[in-house]
């Protein structure tokens, strides 16, 4: 199969290219293209076979729920059997934007995709691009992160082209994905917010709508099974093992530079994915083509946008030993450090 991708710039004026994406969906087909979070690989959530390619292309396990995409508040009635007063609330104070509802699903639902459970996760992105595409589909779209499974997720579409050339025949290219992580995964089937998946819409700015929120146990400890199957799997990783080091600011230097002595001295080709501040105390430890810089120390919503980037970018650099500056668990915070311990599977070093 060939893959064509094409750059959207003008959702007007290439309303026929939107049309011809929305007819390979509603013909069972699959189409990759941008949210504000990651990029994804859409196919018709009300077809089950067609879901299924999406398993196919990605080598997806078959027990991990996709969440289907909504353009309107009506397409949401079509899948959800029970939109509750929190869903209510939190539709109105974060949709469309970077959040996945959990909420009871309706039988229209294929059991393709439900990984067998009774809910089912709706998003309505924020991205014009995607909320276009969705519109000219006419069906709510199933889409996980356009990546091949376990990978970091794409935000970008050559990142996609990566991943999925040969296994999906069009992907919508919007430019660089916004925010750059997942969206936050909110349970609102009972009468207080769950955060399954954290992500840009943060535990505060739930807690000032919805009161009170809880975090699923599993997201902090890696013990506990996690309440979105996909949690469960390792993640986000790049070729080569990934160590993350943390702890206040100022420590981390010192302690990057003792875990690069020692990495390099046991022959090791290591890179390192940091902060301005921190690659610039490297000085000719590191060189230009082993360092990924993320942004400012602290600038957490220019991390976001760079973290699969800089994932990513070292899988063509020989680097055998990665290693990583942590951040903050705050705020948004505790998205990246969710994803940075997921793609270092649970190792880290405290600085
Ligand atoms: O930002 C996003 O959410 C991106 C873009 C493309 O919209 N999509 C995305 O999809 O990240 P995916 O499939 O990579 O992640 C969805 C997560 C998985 O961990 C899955 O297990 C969980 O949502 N999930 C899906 N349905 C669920 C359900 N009914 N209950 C709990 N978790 C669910
Ligand atoms: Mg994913």
């Amino acid at each position: 199969m060939q893959t064509q991708v094409v750059k959207i710039t003008n959702i007007k004026g290439q309303k026929h290219m939107l049309e011809e994406a929305g007819a390979i969906i509603r013909r069972g087909g699959l189409v990759a293209f941008p949210t504000e979070t990651v990029y994804g690989l859409g196919a018709n959530g009300l077809d089950g076979p067609a879901c299924k390619g999406i398993y196919a292309a990605k080598g997806r396990p078959s027990d991990n729920p996709l969440i289907l995409h909504v353009a309107s508040r009506h397409m949401i009635g079509a899948i959800a059997a029970e939109v509750t007063p929190l869903a209510e609330k939190l539709l109105a104070a974060f949709c469309p934007g970077p959040i996945t509802l959990i909420m009871k699903r309706k039988p229209s639902v294929p059991d393709e995709i439900t990984g067998g459970l009774p809910t089912v996760g709706i998003r309505m992105p924020e991205s014009d691009v995607a909320r276009a595409f969705i519109k000219a589909a006419g069906v709510p779209v199933a889409a996980p992160s356009a990546n091949i499974s376990g990978r970091p997720s794409p935000t970008t579409a050559e990142a996609v082209l990566h991943d999925l050339e040969g296994r999906v025949p069009l992907i919508l290219d919007g430019g660089p994905c916004h925010f750059g992580v997942e969206s936050t995964i909110v349970d609102s089937t009972g009468s207080q917010a769950v955060i399954l998946r954290p992500g840009a819409i943060t535990e505060e700015m739930l807690a000032e709508v919805a009161g009170e929120v809880l975090i699923d146990p599993a997201l902090v400890g890696a013990d506990a099974i996690p309440k979105a199957p996909g949690m469960k799997y390792k993640h986000y990783a790049p070729q080569a093992p990934l160590v993350l080091i943390e702890g206040e600011p100022e420590k981390i230097a010192p302690a990057m530079q003792g875990e690069i002595r020692r990495l390099q001295a046991e022959g090791h080709r290591v890179g390192v994915i940091a902060s301005r501040e921190v690659l610039d105390s490297l000085g000719p430890m590191v060189p230009p083509e082993l360092r990924a810089d993320y942004g400012g120390q602290g600038d957490l919503p220019a991390i976001a946008a760079n973290l699969y980037e800089a994932l990513r970018y070292f899988d063509d650099t020989g680097a055998d030993r990665l290693l990583a500056e942590g951040t903050t668990s705050e705020g948004l915070g505790l998205a990246i450090m969710n994803r940075l311990r997921k793609a270092s599977g649970f190792h880290s070093i405290q600085a």
